[in-house]
């Protein structure tokens, strides 16, 4: 059905700019049909008053990141749209994009990179996944919001060519999957609400990157209506009181046309137009037991197996079990799923996979909290031919950073002692983004990341552990040696502006310039099998198009997936560029002592940095080296091409 625009009064167009209620789009006094808005992105989040409806909790975005697995992206996305449509919502208010500039940021689980050619490649196979069952997805936080710290108020301060290359990409390339809507930050971004810079939204996420969908504001990032109407947010939500006699005054005073007001509200009639037209595909395809599934299915794919000294998989013996029993498999904030599923404990699924083990389990213990039992706990950990020993990550979520990326002091002394009695240790973290473990990596012999793993994170880590899946996932971001060793440091600006002093140079950006020892890199994450890469070639397909491809031979005896990643350096840059950027990478299955061809396409802006004073990507003629590895700091192939544009492409306008 199409929405005429004449058909509402004024009063009404001006209620249309701002949401009914908290989650549902304004009705016009009931001429319109609404909508239901409700969070992700690890699962659904109706709420209905104070309670959410429970819902398939899903890894966070953290794990999906760390799987490099564009497909369970998809997947993910349409295991979620299938709790929507059960749950009567129409758009889901995800995924996040931002990328993860310091491992501090609290929200950094429910974002996926530091990278934004990964963080945009998932994100937009995410889209693709809840968008293809007729459900509406909303990009955010557009842009800058890389921290919680202030966020309503703090402004980010960066240069254009570093929102450009860093922050914009990530959009940029989600936005491929057309996502119905964008989502502005709190922040401001050089010294305007991002809900009301009209650059921003305008210019930027309208103009250059092409988006024509509409634009809701943060939850209660609104300050004046008609600032935010201007700039071209199309949806203040959530119900905004002041909205319809602030604008009316604005019109009335000059400040704002009425072209800019119908622009927004013909935004919203387009997208329940869109509701309306998708309609026919809202089909449920999976039980709730399936959807449990695809959470275990994701989760396999999505841990890291950091290090391992010989002692994983674990075959049987006597394995004693130090379990924390308040297990992080979620998220906080606007990001919590309400579980309908009991998350099994680890013990429970490891014993299932090793029958004939003798498991010893701990009393559960609580994170902060130091066992009453530890001494029986150290005798039985002596008498254990492995130990694993589970620990979390400390609080982080939405509204606060992360205080320290240690683990607590206590988590920490409690690998120590065991790590006296029992050489094999096995220590799996859940957590939502870096940890430092210098205190204590060198004392055990195995590091699993679990992430924050949804409800069947168990079932999926039993099976990783004892090796019926080989570890695949690999790290979306660098686990820097300590929070001084990052680019950010501790700085976190005075609460009213931070500026982005690293420029381009985050995560491995900055780390492998500068040739800084870090204690995993990006990129990173072990298997049990061996790959062996070999036989690259690169393609020219046109000026600056061209198709890489190597073999991967699988060494070992069992089947596992390597994720190998294509990074593009710039041999002779005219501008300060990073050593090596990820330009594209590949996930693929190799059977035991199979080889594997793998093609990846660089384009265009595989080589490009953004030129400030010609306002436009560039490529500069000459050397590039092409860098095939299995992290950024395990680079197995290389090769260098040269680049010759024409001349003209070479000249300031
Ligand atoms: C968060 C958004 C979320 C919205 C609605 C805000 O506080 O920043 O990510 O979608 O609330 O819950």
């Amino acid at each position: 059905m199409k929405y005429d625009i004449n058909s509402f009064t004024l009063e009404e167009k001006l209620s249309l700019l701002t949401g009914k209620n908290s989650w549902q789009t304004p009705d016009a006094n009931g001429k319109l049909p609404t909508m239901w808005l409700a969070d992700g992105p690890h699962g659904v989040r109706k709420s209905i008053d104070e309670n959410a409806l429970p819902s398939t909790v899903m890894p966070c975005l953290v794990n999906i990141a760390n799987s490099w697995n564009k497909e369970l992206a998809y997947l993910d996305g349409q295991t979620i749209a299938d709790d929507c449509i059960e749950k009567e919502v129409d758009l889901l208010l995800a995924p996040g994009v931002n990328i993860k500039r310091t491992p501090l940021c609290g929200r950094n689980f429910e974002y996926f990179s530091e990278d934004p050619f990964l963080a945009g490649t998932l994100a937009k196979a995410y889209i693709e996944g809840v968008q293809d069952k007729g459900i509406g997805t909303s990009l955010k936080h557009f842009a800058l919001n890389n921290r919680e710290y202030e966020r309503l108020w703090q402004s980010s301060e960066a240069d254009e060519r570093t929102m450009r290359e860093i922050y914009f990409t990530a959009f940029e390339i989600a936005l491929k999957a057309k996502p119905w809507t964008v989502m502005s930050s709190y922040n401001a971004v050089n010294g305007v609400y991002a809900v009301e810079n009209k650059w921003l939204i305008k210019d930027v996420l309208r103009g250059d990157l092409g988006f024509d969908g509409l634009v809701v504001s943060d939850w209660g990032s609104c300050k004046v209506p008609y600032r935010t109407t201007k700039a071209s947010v199309d949806l203040i939500m959530s119900h905004n009181s002041d909205t319809v006699d602030n604008v009316k005054k604005a019109l009335k005073d000059g400040l704002i046309t009425m072209e800019e007001v119908d622009a927004c509200v013909n935004r919203l009639l387009e997208l329940l137009e869109k509701n309306q037209a998708n309609a026919h595909k809202r089909i449920i395809t999976t039980t709730p037991e399936q959807r449990h599934q695809n959470a275990v299915e994701i989760a396999k794919e999505s841990f890291v197996l950091l290090k391992n000294d010989g002692v994983l998989p674990i075959k049987g013996g006597k394995i004693k079990l130090i379990e924390n029993s308040d297990i992080l498999i979620g998220g906080t904030g606007s990001a919590k799923v309400t579980a309908e599923y009991q998350t099994q404990t680890l013990s429970n699924e490891l014993q299932k996979q090793l029958t004939d083990a003798t498991i010893f389990v701990s009393p559960p213990y609580f994170n902060e909290t130091i066992s009453h039992t530890l001494k029986h706990e150290l005798v039985l950990a002596r008498q254990a031919d492995t130990v694993i020993l589970t620990v979390n990550g400390r609080a982080e979520g939405e509204n606060y950073d992360r205080e320290e990326i240690t683990l607590s002091k206590v988590q920490e002394e409690r690998i120590l002692n065991v790590a006296k009695v029992n050489p094999n240790v096995v220590v799996v973290v859940y957590a939502g983004s870096a940890i430092d473990m210098r205190n204590w990596i060198d004392k055990v012999k195995a590091v699993v990341f679990a992430g924050l793993g949804g409800q069947g994170v168990n079932q999926a880590l039993a099976e990783v552990l004892c090796g019926k899946t080989s570890p695949s996932g690999k790290l979306s971001e660098t686990f820097p040696l300590s929070i001084e060793d990052t680019p950010t440091g501790r700085a976190i600006g005075n609460s009213m502006v931070e500026r982005y002093t690293e420029g381009v140079f985050v995560g491995y950006r900055y780390y492998d310039t500068n040739n800084k020892p870090v204690l995993f890199p990006f990129g990173h994450g072990l298997s049990y099998a061996k790959f062996e890469y070999s036989n690259l070639k690169i393609e020219k397909k046109g000026e600056a198009e061209f198709t890489v491809s190597y073999d991967i031979t699988n060494l070992s005896n069992i089947d596992a997936k390597e994720v190998s990643q294509v990074y593009v350096s710039d041999v002779f840059a005219n501008v300060s560029r990073p050593e090596k950027e990820l330009k594209g990478f590949s996930k693929d299955l190799i059977k035991a002592g199979q080889t594997v061809n793998v093609k990846v396409d660089l384009d265009f802006r595989s080589f490009a940095y953004y030129n400030q004073p010609l306002k436009r990507w560039q490529v500069d003629n000459g050397e590039f080296e092409i860098l095939v590895g299995a992290s950024s700091r395990d680079i197995r192939l290389k090769e260098s091409i040269f680049i010759d544009l024409p001349e003209k492409t070479q000249l300031s306008k």
